[in-house]
């Protein structure tokens, strides 16, 4: 008896995910990869999660870093998504080309994302053939507002910028920016005229 990999991976991948790129930066280097193992953990303390592949490249990046931050992808990102997950220059030397600003801990957090979080790393735990990195979050922000955990943390950001860019203030989703999502093993896009069935229709059945 045993658990076949592919198996595994087909059961996982009918659970539908957001995608994330989780990126840092040591010194002048910036690095990244596509994630979504992402979760949110702890409302007190704010706590997130993310599980990273001990065969990554980014892996020592984020140990010797000490932080990351996590950038929701839109609809409009897949590319930058395929790159994140690629093995290649673009990747490894040159960021994907992202445009960015520096989140409060020193991570970069990709322009036009839905929302970020900016977290510091407080524990790292063994997963099997992954490392489970567990991260305060030191900033956070969606929709134009951003809230940081202290003071200084708001000195050490260029976050401004970000939020001025990605003008609104109201607590409605953005119109123009959606989730890019992933789904057994392709990206997907989600149905923008989502109704809300009623549980009769469910049950193909009369309430009243
Ligand atoms: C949709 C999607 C989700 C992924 N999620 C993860 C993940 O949660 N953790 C991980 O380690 N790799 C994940 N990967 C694979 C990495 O993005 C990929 O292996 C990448 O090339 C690793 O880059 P690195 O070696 O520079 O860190 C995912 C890939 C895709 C396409």
């Amino acid at each position: 008896m045993t658990i076949e990999k592919e198996f595994f991976r087909q059961v996982m991948g009918q659970f539908a995910t957001g995608v994330t790129v989780v990126a840092t930066a040591t010194g002048a280097r910036l690095s990244g990869l596509t994630v979504n193992s992402f979760t949110s953990v702890s409302l007190n303390p704010p706590l997130v999660l993310v599980c990273i592949d001990l065969t990554s490249q980014t892996l020592p990046f984020l140990r010797a870093s000490g932080h990351f931050a996590v950038s929701f992808l839109t609809n409009e990102q897949e590319s930058l998504s395929r790159c994140f997950a690629t093995t290649s220059a673009e990747h490894y030397d040159r960021f994907c080309h992202a445009p960015y600003h520096i989140a409060a801990t020193g991570s970069p957090i990709l322009d036009g994302a839905l929302a970020f979080v900016d977290a510091r790393i407080v524990a790292e735990y063994p997963g099997g053939d992954h490392a489970i990195f567990m991260g305060q979050v030191e900033a956070m922000g969606s929709n134009g507002k951003v809230q940081f955990l202290n003071p200084v943390a708001k000195e050490r950001s260029t976050l401004t910028e970000w939020s001025e860019e990605d003008q609104g203030s109201s607590q409605e989703p953005q119109p123009d920016k959606w989730p890019l999502a992933y789904y057994l093993g392709q990206y997907r896009h989600l149905a923008r005229d989502y109704k809300r069935p009623s549980l009769a229709a469910y049950y193909d059945e009369d309430f009243d």
